[in-house]
């Protein structure tokens, strides 16, 4: 099955074409991310505006980088929720007039499910496994146990992960999205250099806390304004990321002895991090347990991503929720709705 997938819940406009949900004949990925920066974050309705302009250019740049006509695709798979509601609009209608010019289904689907299984690009894992998804929106650790079947483990109750990476960002004066700076900046700073809280981390829960540790850096920099301390911004960039990934790494551990899972999965934007990638190789390599972090690339936002659950949905025919609506705060657990109501 030839499936072409449409990504638009945030600030990238992409397009990609998957051959049975696992070979990636294209994937194009139109960042907008320079436009928001100039206001230190994602303009909802400027959103919109560009994922308008970039469409039709990015699904046509897909189609003719993967060599296959528009004729020859077998069905459409497009972001649903959870996202911005005009953003998502324009991949939805865009996806829908395909579906009806070409008469091919179309399918809904879940953004974060489609970051649980953007590891199927690269290989194929067993079920179940523990996926820990940490983006600009999300850091959840769920049971992975078979498409469309997703439990909670735990999650933030306050800044995701990324969140918390772009507001220090923006605290210490980086531009948006500042994640990636921090990371760059880490790597020649000392992580102890900085002494920095580890929220909630023998709370005895799978759950996550970032805003007081953002707060703490806001504290720290407003007492050491001008690099008065003498601390290079080097340091306070590694001791943050090292409070992130110690309590990211600590609670997915905790995760795999609760449940007894062999197997990881390490998914969305902040899973690109260097940090959080050497501390969770180092746990499941100290654990047995078999380990998937797919190449930053894959961990971004993108669309091939989005055709792993599309094929799925779309070969057995299971319905979108709510007909086509955006649906811009869809938690996991109601997908088990659309099985109920075959298409
Ligand atoms: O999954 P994603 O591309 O979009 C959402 O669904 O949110 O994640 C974006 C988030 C941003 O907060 C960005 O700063 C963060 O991922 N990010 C990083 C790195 N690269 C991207 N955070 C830390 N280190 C990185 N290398
Ligand atoms: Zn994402």
């Amino acid at each position: 099955m030839l499936v072409l997938a449409i990504e638009t819940s945030c600030d990238e406009t992409a397009a990609a074409v998957v051959r049975d949900g696992r070979t990636v004949l294209s994937s194009i990925v139109a960042s907008q991310v320079a436009i928001h920066a100039e206001y230190g974050g994602v303009v909802p309705e400027i959103a919109s505006r560009r994922h308008l302009e970039s469409i039709v250019p990015v699904v046509e740049e897909a189609l003719s980088a993967s060599g296959v006509s528009l004729s020859e695709i077998n069905g459409v798979a497009v972001t649903q929720g959870p996202g911005l509601v005009g953003a998502l609009l324009v991949g939805i209608a865009a996806a829908r007039g395909i579906g009806a010019a070409m008469s091919i289904p179309v399918t809904g689907v879940n953004h974060i499910e489609a970051h649980l299984l953007a590891a199927f690009l690269e290989q194929e894992i067993e079920f179940p496994y523990l996926a820990l998804v940490v983006s600009g929106g999300h850091t959840h650790l769920y049971r992975v146990e078979g498409v469309g079947r997703y439990s909670i483990l735990g999650q933030t109750i306050d800044d995701a992960a990324g969140e918390a990476f772009d507001k220090v960002a923006k605290i210490v004066g980086l531009t948006y999205p500042g994640g990636a700076l921090i990371d760059r900046l880490a790597a020649s700073g000392d992580p102890k250099g900085v002494k920095l809280p580890r929220p909630l981390l023998h709370d005895g829960s799978c759950n996550f806390s970032f805003s007081g540790l953002k707060t703490a850096v806001l504290n720290w920099v407003q007492k050491n304004p001008d690099g008065k301390s003498g601390q290079p911004l080097q340091d306070l960039c590694a001791s943050f990321q090292s409070a992130v990934c110690e309590v990211l790494a600590f609670k997915t551990a905790m995760a795999l002895e609760r449940t007894g899972i062999r197997r990881l999965v390490v998914a969305g934007g902040v899973a690109c991090n260097s940090g959080l990638r050497r501390e969770i190789s180092v746990l499941a390599a100290s654990r047995g347990v078999e380990l998937y972090i797919p190449a930053p690339a894959l961990c971004a936002d993108n669309a091939a991503m989005v055709a792993v659950p599309g094929e799925y949905y779309l070969s057995e025919r299971v319905a979108t929720i709510n007909g086509f609506d955006a649906l811009p705060s869809w938690p996991l657990d109601r997908i088990k709705a659309r099985f109920a109501e075959r298409a």
